[in-house]
Order: C-alpha cells, then structure tokens, then sequence
C-alpha cells in the first residue's frame, strides 16, 4: 500500500553510464515506492546518465567543478539546488567526486551510496578488481550512508557475489552490477518508507 506520507523527493548524482540510475528508476515505475527521482545531476557533460535522464523526462543538471573556485564552493552550489528542489535523499551512482565533509555533514544521513564489494574490504574505485586480484571467494555489494570518510558510513545493505574459479573479471563484474541493481532499488524503497533508523553506525530496517 502507497504511505499516505508526502513522497520522499530524490537527486541522483552520477558521473558515467548510469545503471544504477536506470534500476531504480525501473524499479520506482513498477512497485509502490513512497518517492520520485526529481532531478539528476552530473559533474561531466557526455555522462549517459544525462540521456537515460532525459528519455526518463527527469530534469538534469550538468555542473563542472572547473567552473569553480574551489570543491567546496561546487558543493555549496549544489546543496544550494537540493535545498532549492526540498530533496529529500541523495542517491550516488557512480559520482566520481568526493564529497566535502561540509557537504556530508550538512546532509547526514540523507545521502546514500552503492559500492561494488563488501564493505569494509576493497574501498576505493577500483573495488570489483582489487577484490578479484586478491583471490577472495566471496565479495558482493554494499549501500551505505555516506559520511566525510571514504566507502565508511554506516551500512544499510549488503549482498555477497561468489567469485568461481572460473570467472574472469569481466564475469565478475557482469554479476557485481546485476547484483548492485537488484539490491540498491531496496535500499531506496527502505529509505523512501521511513524504515531505516540509524543508532551509530548501525542501520536498523524497521518492520
Ligand atoms: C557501480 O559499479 C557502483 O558500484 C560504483 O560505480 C558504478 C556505477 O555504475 N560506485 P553505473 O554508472 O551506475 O552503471
């Protein structure tokens, strides 16, 4: 049943292809989920995830971090346009910028993130390849909120992914993102139901 409380209002913010943009996006078209995706921004011009936006009819935004003086001031313009917009959650996607800790704090716990291992293994950008150089057996996908520190906030979901002996990365990577597309459109709809609670850096998922 649709909660008759006033729809969460979502930002996505993506630097690339946009994947993750478009399973949630699918997944908010078919299920009864308590919010919309109002805008998708992006720090890079050619980033896919514009046209996916567009096709979807989802307003876009487009700010390079060269057209400012320094990182936080691109980050105090952006809040600027989430407060604008009264957003409620914001959804990173493969955005490829840090956020500042001024960012972070102004927007505790109502940014969240998806990372291709589990947390806290294999931090960083290249998490499906240092966990597949490394020999582990398991790795899997993590969403958590975001923090100042780098893939550290508290974890709302986690999803393990085998690596066979078989695989080649490119097979663990196919896996990794059909994994990250089932599992983030759950921690947005949790979100966007008012199930998650946070008591430190525990994410409870209320019933
Ligand atoms: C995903 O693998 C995600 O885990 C990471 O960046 C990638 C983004 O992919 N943070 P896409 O742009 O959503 O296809």
């Amino acid at each position: 049943m649709i909660s008759n409380k006033k729809p969460m209002r979502l930002a996505v913010f993506a630097s690339g292809n946009g994947s993750n943009f478009q399973a949630i996006y699918d997944y908010m078209q078919s299920h009864e989920v308590n919010g919309c995706i109002s805008l998708v921004l992006s720090n890079c011009r050619d980033a896919y995830v514009l046209q996916r936006a567009k096709k979807a009819g989802i307003e876009t935004c487009v700010l390079s971090v060269d057209d400012f003086e320094h990182r936080q001031a691109y980050d105090q313009r952006i809040a600027a346009i989430m407060e604008q917009k009264n957003i409620d959650l914001i959804v990173l996607a493969g955005y490829m910028l840090l956020l500042t800790p001024w960012f972070t704090n102004r927007f505790k716990e109502r940014v969240i993130n998806i990372h291709p291992s589990l947390l806290p293994s294999f931090k960083g950008t290249q998490g499906i390849k240092d966990a597949y150089d490394y020999g582990v057996k398991i790795t899997g996908v993590t969403v958590h909120f975001v923090d100042s520190k780098l893939d550290h906030g508290p974890i709302i979901l986690q999803k393990e992914v085998p690596i066979k002996a078989s695989y080649s990365l490119e097979d663990l990577e196919e896996k990794i993102h059909a994994a990250e597309h089932r599992l983030y459109p759950k921690a947005v709809h949790y979100f966007c139901s008012r199930r998650l609670v946070v008591k430190g850096r525990k994410v409870m998922i209320r019933e």
